[in-house]
């Protein structure tokens, strides 16, 4: 007789990733990112028209943003033509760069500020 005990263990074994809210300072709108996803792919979820993704691989800056509190790693590397020394130790990363390891609030200043603070209407 042929049992699925090894399926379920490994399935059980599995855990959900942990989901985190981020905060846009500038309109105080918050979404949802887990802790296996970057802080931009969570933003795209915002579903804001015209927020322009760039390169998604810390190669252009667009996604330039100040976390001003809460967790957070960096899972690739961030060029320092984008971000220097200073701006890194004042908390300005690259949202693609970075995933959530808390809640974080964060302020846009990199060239998506306009679309991702243009309010509704
Ligand atoms: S999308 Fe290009 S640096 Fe983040």
């Amino acid at each position: 007789m042929e049992t699925t005990n090894g399926n379920l263990a490994h399935i059980c074994a599995q855990e959900a990733p942990k989901y985190y809210d981020i905060e846009i300072a500038e309109t105080g709108e918050t979404f949802r990112c887990s802790e296996n996803e970057s802080v931009l792919e969570g933003m795209r979820r915002l579903g804001k028209r015209g927020i322009p993704i760039g390169c998604r691989s810390g190669g252009c800056s667009v996604c330039k943003v100040k976390v001003l509190s809460g967790k957070f790693h960096q899972h690739r590397p961030m060029s320092t033509e984008y971000i220097s020394k200073e701006e890194l130790e004042d908390s300005c990363v690259l949202a693609c760069c970075i995933k959530p390891d808390a809640n974080i609030r964060v302020e846009v200043i990199g060239k998506m500020h306009k679309n991702v603070c243009k309010t509704a209407g």
